[in-house]
C-alpha cells in the first residue's frame, strides 16, 4: 500500500495525518508548542519548536501505524499564514517568528497605505492589515535595524519547515499571497513593492506551486523521523486554502463556511479581475491559476463559547442548544452582533463591540443562545453578500467546524445564506487538504478536483426553508444597521474598558 502525509502547522499545534490512496486516515499525531507574548499585542513563536514538534509527530505516526518508510510517497503542508521568519545569508533564523495574530504593526500599515496609495489594492488586491507580513518586515526594519541588516531573505512558517526538511528555501504561492509583496493576479513577486520599501535583492525566495515538488527529504531529517530520504516533498498551501481543498472547495459556485473560534467564509474563483475593493481578502488558491475570496468574523464560535462560559457555565453545548430549535427565526425580537473582540469583515474595526438589541422580559436563555447563533451567521452572511455583489455566484455552502455539528445551525445557515448547506462525512481540516496536495504531487490524481471526488464525502444537504429565508432576509436588513448605530456608542465606552 502507498501513503501520503499531510502536515498542518497551526498556531498552537502541529497535526500530521497519514492517508492511503482511498483517502482513508491510517494514522494521526499532534504536538503542541507555546506562543510567546512578550508584550500586549505581541505574538511570536520559536521556529525550532515547529521542527521539533513535526519530528515528534512523524516518528509517532510511523511507529503507531506500522507503515514502512518506503510506502510513504509524498509529504505536503498546510501552514498558519502571514508569520515572518527572517533568515540570514546562511539561512539561520535571526529572531522569533512574528505571527499572524501579532498586532503591533498599525503604524506600519498606515505607512504602507501612504507610500503605495492605489497601487496597494491594484497589485496585492488586499488591504494592509496588522496580521500580514510586510508590516512585520517594516517593523523589524525600523525597530531592530542591526538585526535587519543581517536579513538576507524571509519565509513563512510552513515554508521554513519545508526548508528544514529539504534544504531548499522556497515560498509557496497561496501563502505568499498573504505577504502584501505578491502581485496576486499575476502570481509573481511585485518588484514595485520590494523596491518601494528598500528590501534587499533576493529577499523574496523563489515561488513554488502547491502540488509542485520542492525536493526529497534531507538524509539527516529522514533519519531523525524514521522516514526514507526518497520521500518527495511538495509545496502545500496556506491553512485557509488547505481547509478549502480538504472540504472539496474546488469548483466555482462552492463556498466554505468554517465556524471555529473565528469564522471564515471563502469562495473558489477563477476570474483574477474580480474586485472587492479590499473589503474581503483575495488570495491565490492552491489550484494553479485559481483564487479565493475570504471574509473573516473574528468572534464566531468564540461568541457562543463566551455566552456558554459566562451565562450557562454548568451546561454542555448540546444542553445549551437543545431548546433553541423550537424558537422561530429572529428569537422573538432579539438580535446579537458578534463584535466581542472587534471585527474584520466587512468592518475592519478594533473599537466596535457586540450588543444584544431588543432584549425584553419575555426572553429566556434559549432566546439569547439563538440570537448569538443567528448573529454569528449574519456576520458571515455579510461576507457572502460582498461576494455576490462582486458577481460571484454562491450556489452551495460546505459547512465545517462548530457550525456543522448542530442540525439547527446547519438549517439556519441554509436559511440565512439562501443556499443549500452540506457538512462533510469525515471532517479532517487543513491537514487533509495538505495530504491531497501530496497525493496529486505524487501522481495519484491528475488534479485536486479529481482527488476531491475520491477523498471527500458529504453528509445531509439542508435546503433553505422559504418562509424562514424570507424572515431572515428582513431581519438581516435590521442587523446591518446595528454596526453604524452602535459605532459611536462604543467609542464613548472605550475609556471604561478593562
Ligand atoms: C488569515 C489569517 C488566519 C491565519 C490563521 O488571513 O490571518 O486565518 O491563517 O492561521
Amino acid at each position: 500500500m502507498k501513503y501520503v502525509i499531510g502536515i498542518d502547522l497551526g498556531t498552537s499545534s502541529v497535526k500530521t495525518l497519514l492517508v492511503n490512496k482511498e483517502g482513508e486516515i491510517k494514522g494521526e499525531a499532534t504536538a503542541s508548542y507555546p506562543l510567546i507574548h512578550e508584550r500586549p499585542g505581541y505574538s511570536e513563536q520559536n521556529p525550532e519548536e515547529w521542527v521539533n514538534g513535526t519530528v515528534a509527530c512523524l516518528k509517532q505516526l510511523l511507529q503507531e501505524s506500522g507503515v514502512a518508510a518506503e510506502e510513504i510517497e509524498g509529504i505536503s503542508f498546510s501552514g498558519q499564514m502571514h508569520g515572518l521568519v527572517l533568515l540570514d545569508e546562511q539561512n539561520q533564523v535571526l529572531r522569533n517568528a512574528m505571527l499572524w495574530n501579532d498586532t503591533r504593526t498599525t503604524q506600519e500599515c498606515r505607512e504602507i497605505e501612504a507610500k503605495l496609495g492605489n497601487q496597494l489594492l491594484d497589485i496585492t488586491r488586499n488591504a494592509a492589515l496588522e496580521g500580514f507580513t510586510l508590516p512585520k518586515i517594516l517593523w523589524v526594519q525600523k525597530h531592530e535595524p542591526e538585526l535587519f541588516a543581517k536579513a538576507a531573505r524571509f519565509v513563512l512558517p510552513k515554508d521554513y519547515l519545508r526548508y528544514r526538511m529539504t534544504g531548499r528555501v522556497q515560498m509557496e504561492i497561496s501563502d505568499a499571497a498573504g505577504t502584501l509583496l505578491l502581485n496576486v493576479p499575476e502570481g509573481a513577486w511585485s518588484d514595485e513593492i520590494v523596491r518601494a520599501f528598500g528590501l534587499p535583492e533576493g529577499f523574496c525566495p523563489p515561488l513554488l506551486g502547491s502540488t509542485e515538488e520542492a525536493g526529497t527529504l534531507l538524509p539527516e531529517f529522514a533519519q531523525r523521523c524514521g522516514l526514507s530520504p526518497n520521500t518527495r516533498v511538495f509545496g502545500g498551501g496556506a491553512d485557509n486554502a488547505c481547509g478549502a481543498v480538504g472540504a472539496g472547495i474546488v469548483r466555482q459556485g462552492d463556498a466554505l463556511c468554517s465556524i471555529g473560534t473565528s469564522g471564515v467564509v471563502l469562495t473558489y474563483e477563477e476570474d483574477k479581475s474580480k474586485d472587492f475593493g479590499g473589503k474581503v481578502h483575495f488570495f491565490n488558491h492552491a489550484h494553479s491559476g485559481a483564487f479565493y475570496a475570504m471574509g473573516v468574523t473574528l468572534a464566531a464560535g468564540y461568541s457562543l463559547s463566551w455566552f456558554k462560559d459566562s451565562l450557562a457555565p454548568g451546561l454542555s453545548f448540546d444542553e445549551l442548544l437543545a431548546p433553541v430549535g423550537s424558537l422561530p427565526p429572529g428569537a422573538e425580537g432579539l438580535l446579537f452582533t458578534p463584535y466581542l473582540v472587534g471585527e474584520r469583515t466587512p468592518h475592519a474595526d478594533s473599537v466596535i463591540r457586540g450588543s444584544f438589541i431588543g432584549l425584553s422580559g419575555t426572553h429566556r436563555r434559549e432566546h439569547l443562545a439563538r440570537a448569538v447563533m443567528e448573529g454569528i451567521t449574519f456576520s458571515l452572511a455579510e461576507s457572502v453578500e460582498l461576494f455576490r455583489e462582486a458577481g460571484i455566484s454562491v450556489e452551495r455552502v460546505i459547512s465545517i467546524g462548530g457550525g456543522a455539528k448542530n442540525p439547527v445551525w446547519l438549517q439556519m445557515q441554509a436559511d440565512i445564506f439562501g443556499t443549500p448547506v452540506v457538512s462533510l462525512k469525515n471532517e479532517q481540516g487543513p491537514a487533509m487538504g495538505a495530504a491531497m496536495m501530496a497525493a496529486v504531487g505524487s501522481g495519484w490524481f491528475g488534479s485536486l478536483k479529481d482527488c476531491a471526488d475520491r477523498f471527500i464525502g458529504y453528509g445531509k444537504t439542508y435546503e433553505p426553508i422559504p418562509a424562514n429565508a424570507a424572515a431572515y432576509a428582513r431581519l438581516f436588513k435590521v442587523y446591518q444597521q446595528v454596526y453604524a448605530a452602535t459605532r459611536s456608542l462604543n467609542e464613548g465606552l472605550q475609556e471604561f474598558r478593562g
